[in-house]
């Protein structure tokens, strides 16, 4: 049993075996004492070889799934190179049994035997289907975003997972990117609010437990800023712009201590984020002091000779380890590269001591060494994933993440009296698409649909005219393949006009399919297909009265429908319990409650589109002339901006109060607001505040979210909310490279979204 001074200063074969049997044996908790660890770390490494250490560094891909394009190591050589202990970690075995295999492949026959640690995409959900992430992140309900993440954790590690790759924390502002889904959207300060949540709820409290996984925020830095939105296209941003939008939601996972963080794929203002030591070494390890690792994205080492910034493989490696990105997911580069490079005086072993230290620092963290099959329990394969219970909370997300975008008339809820109703769309029969991209190992087909969801809480008083309508995509729907999206096809929409006719009112299910959005997905246009818009002004032709239900990964582009249609409700891909989530919303067994994370657009032609704008030299047209910075075409603004969300109820927002009108350094004023909900139902609300400074050394965005609460009131109840402004929440990071807020004037503006809202000012004073 080891106590906190006991040492490890072994040598030599007979003490590392006593050393690891002793581990093994141990009960002490490894997790707690960080000086601990490092005399521990620091031991193991003494013990370590090159290539040992070397080892550590590779991630290499299981014979069960493959998310990228696969590397030419055999399972032959893999074995091989486990029982050897070259390799550190293993990505995309999912299940006990596969964990297990490889793990005593290591334990039983390598030297040091230190265990592998055992990595998956767990985005939205192991089994158990959460709404795709930026669907979640519409909920602005961290408590419900951390929860989602504590199951998917609680199931992944069931089945011998300790790593999730997320989540990703990139900010996206172009909706062709289909790995929008995958994030928080398009606002730093949300985005660093979710990726906390989510981040905790995977980590936990104790790293050591059996329930949680390391986490692993992606992709450092700017991959949502590839240029057009095409992914893995070059990014070019400018230092300010990194800094105060892109690198905000790593810092905070960074401090809410990450266990690991992912490199991009993309180049970075010329230099391949890979190896970007300005970013990695400089910013994330030296500045900001953080202490987990660094993995690659997959064969991103290897792919920079293709992006013309290394000469082979071995150059890509230096380039890499030097950068401090210490370990390679199936890119065999440092494997084929390290020992050379130090051998040749290339790259100082202390580089790599550095990578394997804070590797083997995790795998103490997570426990590891005290157990390396702790997460591979059988029975809690059979028994923690996809219950009843987490299929329970699952729809709770679910229902929380949806948005209600219009409801002229109060279409919505449906009203008891319904007597029937046209469901139409191949999306409200559709049981896969709501599972989404990234769907970890959950069954093909296995989400409630529309059509299920309604059915069972309609009741028999409605009857349903279901019809499927165009299709929207043909082929085999898979992660690896690309899906053909039906652009031609019109049949069937005869049959949808007909249900539309007979029915009192039409729920019109459009968007897109599961495999649209996510990665390697991207699209130039927003507009949902052809057929589909046909398929809506031939219904609109017959019965105007429609309730347009969404499903879709990204920001869509939908002026004429949303101009014609009476209701709107934005449901994304909302994971397992989708039908039940939509039906609970349409029903108004749920008072709609969620908000756009991210601006829907008018046209494509608006990307990048955000609220945090600048105002430009030429913001306005006084004299209606043409010299603005403006669309000949098309509006400015989003359709439904950034924040946007309505309820079944109503708020009304009044007296927004500051405590002072100044304040200065160490000070602090509150700004409150008086919120009533003015309608009949009970009903949530996200109160948003925006500040905005008005003469900066930088030009500053028209307005910045820096607080938001949700409220619950009754009919007629009201409620102050109060919001504390101080000098951090004015901060930008500033030509003197550094944080710090300016003296100077502010307004302050509180609303229900980014644009309606009562504004105020206040001077801060240095
Ligand atoms: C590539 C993706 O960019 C990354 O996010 C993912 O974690 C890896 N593949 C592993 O599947």
């Amino acid at each position: 049993m080891f106590n906190k001074r006991t040492r490890f200063k072994l040598e030599g074969r007979g003490l590392v075996v006593t050393f690891l049997l002793v581990l093994a044996m141990s009960q002490h908790s490894f997790a707690q004492d960080s000086n601990e660890i490092e005399r521990k770390v620091d031991s193991v490494l003494s013990l370590m070889t090159l290539k040992e250490k070397i080892g550590q560094l590779v991630l290499y891909n299981g014979s069960w799934d493959v998310t990228g394009p696969p590397s030419d190591v055999g399972n032959k050589e893999k074995y091989e190179k486990l029982k050897n202990g070259e390799v550190g970690a293993m990505l995309n075995v999912t299940s006990v049994k596969g964990a297990k295999e490889l793990q005593e492949k290591v334990i039983e026959n390598s030297r040091l035997k230190i265990p592998l640690m055992f990595g998956y995409d767990v985005i939205h959900g192991y089994k158990t289907m959460f709404p795709i992430p930026l669907a979640e992140s519409a909920s602005w309900d961290l408590d419900a975003i951390k929860k989602s993440a504590a199951i998917a954790a609680k199931e992944a590690t069931a089945a011998g997972i300790n790593w999730a790759f997320g989540p990703m924390v990139d900010i996206s502002r172009d909706a062709r990117w289909g790995r929008i889904m995958e994030g928080a959207g398009e606002d730093p300060y949300l985005g660093s609010k979710i990726a906390v949540a989510r981040i905790q709820g995977f980590q936990g409290t104790d790293l050591a437990s059996k329930e949680t996984l390391a986490a692993c925020a992606k992709h450092f830095a700017a991959y949502g800023f590839a240029e057009a939105g095409r992914d893995y296209n070059t990014v070019n941003i400018g230092e300010y712009e990194l800094h105060n939008t892109v690198l905000p939601p790593f810092k905070a996972a960074a401090d809410a201590g990450v266990a690991t963080m992912m490199s991009a794929f993309n180049e970075v203002n010329g230099i391949p984020a890979t190896a970007h030591k300005e970013l990695q070494r400089d910013i994330l390890k030296d500045t900001w002091k953080w202490d987990g690792f660094v993995v690659s994205d997959w064969a991103s080492i290897m792919e920079m000779t293709f992006h013309g910034y290394s000469k082979d493989r071995v150059h890509a490696a230096e380039q890499a380890i030097i950068a401090g990105n210490d370990m390679d997911m199936e890119g065999r580069a440092y494997e084929i590269g390290l020992e050379k490079l130090v051998k040749e005086g290339k790259v100082d072993v202390k580089l790599i001591e550095d990578a394997a230290k804070r590797i083997l620092r995790t795998k103490f963290r997570l426990g590891l060494f005290e157990d390396p099959y702790k997460y591979c329990d059988e029975n809690r394969e059979k028994n923690d994933i996809y219950t009843k219970a987490h299929l329970e909370a699952s729809r709770d997300v679910a229902k929380k993440s949806i948005v209600l975008l219009k409801n002229e008339n109060n279409v919505l809820p449906l009203k008891k009296e319904l007597k029937s109703v046209a469901v139409i769309g191949a999306l409200a029969d559709d049981k896969d698409t709501p599972i989404g991209s990234w769907r970890g190992v959950a069954e093909s087909n296995s989400a409630v649909s529309l059509l299920e969801g309604l059915k069972a809480s309609l009741g028999k008083k409605t009857t349903i005219n279901y019809a499927k309508g165009v299709a929207i995509g043909s082929g085999e729907r898979s992660f690896i393949k690309a899906l053909k999206i039906n652009r031609d096809d019109v049949t069937g929409i005869k049959e949808a006009v007909a249900a539309a006719k007979k029915s009192e009112l039409v729920i019109l299910a459009i968007g897109e399919e599961a495999y649209q959005s996510g990665e390697a997905r991207s699209q130039v246009s927003l507009s949902i297909t052809a057929p589909q818009q046909k398929m809506f002004e031939a219904i609109y032709e017959v019965n105007k009265n429609i309730v347009v239900v969404l499903m879709n990964g990204r920001p869509l582009a939908i002026p004429t429908i949303a101009e014609k249609v009476p209701a709107i409700v934005e449901t994304w891909h909302l994971g397992s319990e989708s039908g039940n989530a939509i039906a609970d919303v349409l029903t108004g067994a749920y008072n709609p409650s969620g908000k756009l994370p991210v601006s829907f657009p008018r046209h494509v032609g608006q990307m990048p589109l955000y609220y945090a704008t600048k105002t430009t030299g030429r913001p306005s047209n006084p004299d209606g002339m043409v010299f603005w910075s403006h669309y000949t075409d098309e509006k400015n603004d989003a359709l439904f901006p950034f924040g946007y969300g309505l309820s079944y109820t109503t708020f009304e927002y009044k007296d927004l109060v500051l405590s002072a009108s100044s304040f200065g350094t160490g000070g602090k004023i509150t700004a409150t607001v008086t919120v009533t909900n003015t309608g009949d139902r009970k009903g949530k609300e996200v109160v948003q505040l925006y500040v905005r400074d008005l003469i900066g050394s930088l030009t500053r965005p028209i307005k910045e979210l820096k607080g938001f609460e949700m409220i619950e009131l009754n009919p007629k109840e009201s409620k102050k909310v109060t919001f504390t402004i101080d000098e951090k929440m004015l901060q930008f990071y500033t030509p003197n490279k550094k944080w710090e807020a300016e003296a100077g004037d502010f307004k302050v503006f509180v609303g229900g979204n980014s644009v309606d809202v009562l504004e105020s000012d206040f001077v801060f004073k240095k």
